[in-house]
């Protein structure tokens, strides 16, 4: 998408993820914790598109997180860490619900 066609939309950015300053997304939490990044080229999209994910489907299964994020190309993990820490952060984002 160029920005232009961007022009009045709402957009949301990895740096507006986190709640304050000094506090991190339950997903940025989890990506920490559990090494879900290398380099981090793919990580901001991969966040983002994980929320919106997260969003729909609170307890999505392994399957249905690949399926998700598989627009965003990470050259560097493998994934696996990636996948476990969204399911990390699901059980996190549930608790605090309950
Ligand atoms: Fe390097 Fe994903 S962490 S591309």
């Amino acid at each position: 998408m160029f920005a232009v066609q961007a022009d009045g939309v709402s957009l949301a950015t990895v740096e507006g993820l986190a709640p304050s300053a000094i506090e991190l997304h339950p997903l940025q939490h989890s990506f920490w914790e559990l090494h879900a990044l290398q380099c981090g080229f793919c990580t901001p999209g991969i966040l983002l598109t994980a929320e919106a994910l997260l969003k729909e489907n609170p307890d999505p299964s392994e399957e249905e997180i690949r399926d998700w994020i598989s627009g965003n190309l990470c050259r560097c993990t493998g994934y696996h860490n990636i996948v476990a820490a969204i399911q990390d952060a699901a059980k996190k984002l549930n608790s605090a619900k309950s």
